[in-house]
């Protein structure tokens, strides 16, 4: 059977993504991302889109400060405070190809969300604030900026969590071995330079714990969710936790005080 040529170059490309796949696919499995399959895009579209993708990127690395998104933000973390880089980094909760897992069910919502509410989710809960409209100007800038930093990634619908195809697979250990007493001797020596004794944070550094920290319902308040977290990105710059001692530290941290979730307080005027 002859192929018209378009639909061969179709093809080929999308043997190209197959290939990508299968790179992002193994990025998951393996833990560690060795090299990125697919480029971090560094040029933004033309006009008024690269505008909205300009902007997006601005909020999430001053969520708690920009004008636009400040009065969604109950305490002093920006998005990029856990989603390092902007959610460029690979192994920090990424954002580099989130955008092609949704629209996707989610357990904890027991719904099919999109990736502007899944964005909205992380500020009534990481950000302890309240959701902004769906199809605000901000919402949608942030979904832009994630969009973007998504280009290359084919759509795949993801049918169970970790979602996007740089989300780090949960460390493999029990929770219910943590040990928090140990945790606290190494948060004193590993991590209290930074993020302060009482854990408020110092300087620049953002808190872990206290009134201006993440609720009880944010994600990281799990402490097998902070326990991947910190082994793949802290301490900053130089990751190096045995997967116990990440765990007995989210354990110490996680029982801290921390504002409550209470959902209804959460939902903001947006639909
Ligand atoms: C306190 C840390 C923290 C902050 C701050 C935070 N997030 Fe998150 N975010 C998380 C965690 C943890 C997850 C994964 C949650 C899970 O596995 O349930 C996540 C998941 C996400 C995802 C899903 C990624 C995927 O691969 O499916 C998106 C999108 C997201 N966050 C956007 C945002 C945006 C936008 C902001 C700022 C408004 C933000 N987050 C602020 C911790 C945070
Ligand atoms: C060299 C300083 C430094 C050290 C040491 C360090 N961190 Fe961090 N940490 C940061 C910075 C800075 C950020 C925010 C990144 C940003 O804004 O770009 C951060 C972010 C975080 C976050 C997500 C945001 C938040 O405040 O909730 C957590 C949780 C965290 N660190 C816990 C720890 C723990 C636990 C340790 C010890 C194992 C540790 N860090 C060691 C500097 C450090």
């Amino acid at each position: 059977m002859k192929r018209n040529p378009r639909i061969k170059a179709a093809l080929g490309s999308a043997f190209g993504l197959v290939l990508m796949a299968a790179g992002a696919v193994s990025a998951q499995e393996g833990g560690t991302v060795k090299s990125l399959a697919v480029p971090i895009p560094t040029e933004l579209p033309p006009g008024d889109l690269g505008k909205t993708v300009a902007l997006g990127r601005d909020i999430v690395n001053n969520t708690s400060t920009h004008p636009m998104s400040r009065q969604y933000v109950g305490n002093s973390l920006n998005c990029t405070s856990c989603h390092l880089d902007g959610g460029t980094n690979p192994k920090a909760l990424s954002f580099l190809g989130a955008a092609s897992v949704y629209p996707t069910f989610t357990p904890r919502e027991k719904q099919t969300i999109t990736l502007e509410d899944r964005n909205l989710n992380c500020f009534m809960r990481s950000m302890n604030g309240v959701r902004p409209p769906n199809g605000s100007e901000v919402s949608v800038a942030i979904a832009a900026y994630i969009t973007w930093l998504s280009e290359g990634y084919p759509v795949k619908m993801s049918l169970k969590g970790p979602f996007g195809p740089n989300s780090q697979p949960s460390l493999k250990i029990n929770p219910a071995t943590a040990d928090a007493a140990h945790g606290k001797t190494l948060y004193a020596s590993t991590c209290a330079s930074c993020h302060g004794s009482d854990g408020a944070g110092v300087g620049k550094f953002p808190p872990v714990w206290g009134s201006k920290s993440y609720n009880s319902g944010a994600g990281l308040a799990q402490n097998i969710k902070l326990a991947t977290y910190l082994k793949n990105a802290m301490p900053l710059g130089n990751p190096n936790l045995s997967d116990k001692d990440a765990l007995d530290i989210a354990a110490y941290v996680n029982a801290q005080p921390r504002p409550k979730f209470v959902l209804e307080e959460h939902m903001g005027k947006g639909k």
